[in-house]
């Protein structure tokens, strides 16, 4: 069996970005009870800590100087079956995208359009993942997670997580007070697909018919054709959150940029491209040192060789002080940064 406890450890292959970091502490668990064991040491020597899944929305910036904890319980299940419907209830190490690739191989839709977002499924309902007009939050039904700081297991129902867009109360009024060790999602047996999104249509015209499988791979080969992969330049998918900005703002603003892409959002507000915001002020492509904007997308930002966490840190500060004066948007950090 692996060794669940390091000290000193590197965090190169554990980061997407590929940043060079080290931190003090690192636990892995595979079963709960060596969790709850390692909370009651935890609590005997107080330290910060992280839990960190698939590594693909964190940025480095320093050495962690405490503990990280790193979820890799496995295990896919269905719990409740009718027919209409399963309830799987898949626990937090398990990779997001094999989950994804078993309900499709299982003909049970609902998370086809969320192909190959990287990361693990504990970290899925903490920005509420989302891509091509799907947010995870439509098929979660229920959370199981463990409180830091008594190791008490506490259940959050849909409606108690406040989801949003790139949100959730995990990433806000909870934010670090829980472990999501499990996570239960309601799948259908016969499902409406959803290929209105950008360029999904004109990518499944490319093959003989529509259908669950081939939605996955039109979604695969969209993203594999606009967005980096990790194992080849470092990356933590979208840097940046797409705006969401009053719809008088967004107004003004189509007066001079009549051609800016922009998207009904909720309470009279207007979504706007953060990718196309930044590539208008002259970023896409560019570089400065090893951190760069990647040339297919400007909200993707990378890591060309040896960046260091810093490096990438100061040059999406130049990013937002040219996007707000340009077009007064504060844009806001999507990626964790430590
Ligand atoms: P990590 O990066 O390890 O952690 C992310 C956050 O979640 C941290 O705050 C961490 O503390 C917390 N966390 C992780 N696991 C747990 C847990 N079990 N309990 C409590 N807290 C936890 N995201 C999208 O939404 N849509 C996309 O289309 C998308 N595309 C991407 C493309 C690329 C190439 C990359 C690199 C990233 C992309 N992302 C996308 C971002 C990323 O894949 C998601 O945010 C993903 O959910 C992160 O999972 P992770 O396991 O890597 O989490
Ligand atoms: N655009 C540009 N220039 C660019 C990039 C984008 O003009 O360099 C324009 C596009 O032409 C399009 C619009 O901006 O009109 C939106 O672009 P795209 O469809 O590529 O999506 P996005 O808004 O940049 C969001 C998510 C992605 C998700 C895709 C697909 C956020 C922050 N990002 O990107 O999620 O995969 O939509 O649904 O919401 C992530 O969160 O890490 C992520 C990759």
């Amino acid at each position: 069996m692996m060794k669940k406890l390091h000290h000193n450890f590197p965090l190169k292959n554990l980061n997407t970005f590929g940043i060079d970091a080290f931190v003090k502490q690192y636990f892995s668990f595979s079963e709960e009870h060596e969790l709850l064991d390692f909370l009651h040491t935890l609590k005997k020597n107080p330290q910060p800590f992280f839990i960190l899944g698939g590594g693909s929305n964190v940025l480095f910036t320093k050495d962690f100087e405490g503990t990280i904890i790193h979820p890799q319980n496995k295990g896919i299940s269905i719990v409740e079956e009718n027919e209409e419907n399963v309830l799987v209830q898949v626990r937090a190490g398990e990779e997001w995208d094999d989950f994804v690739a078993w309900a499709v191989d299982h003909s049970y839709y609902g998370v086809e359009n969320l192909s190959l977002i990287p990361g693990n499924v504990g970290a899925s309902p903490i920005q509420n993942i989302g891509a091509y007009g799907v947010e995870v939050c439509q098929v979660i039904e229920k959370v199981k997670a463990i409180d830091i700081g008594t190791g008490n297991e506490k259940w959050f129902a849909k409606n108690d997580c406040n989801f949003g867009y790139r949100s959730s109360i995990f990433k806000t009024e909870l934010r670090g007070k829980f472990i999501i060790t499990e996570v239960f999602f309601r799948l259908q047996k016969q499902g409406q697909l959803n290929f209105s999104y950008g360029t999904i249509k004109d990518e499944l015209a490319q093959f003989p018919d529509i259908n669950l499988k081939n939605l996955r791979q039109a979604v695969i080969n969209i993203r594999q054709s606009k967005l980096p992969d990790p194992a080849v330049l470092g990356n933590a998918g979208s840097f940046f959150k797409n705006p969401v900005v009053p719809a008088k703002k967004a107004g003004s603003l189509l007066k001079t940029y009549p051609n800016m892409p922009n998207y009904p959002a909720e309470s009279e507000r207007v979504k706007l491209a953060a990718g196309w915001l930044i590539e208008q002020c002259g970023w896409k492509g560019k570089r400065i040192g090893n951190a760069g904007v990647h040339e297919k997308q400007a909200l993707v930002l990378v890591n060309h060789g040896n960046a260091t966490g810093a490096e990438i840190a100061d040059f999406s500060n130049k990013i937002k002080v040219s996007v707000e004066e340009e077009f007064r948007i504060i844009l806001e950090t999507e990626v964790n940064i430590l």
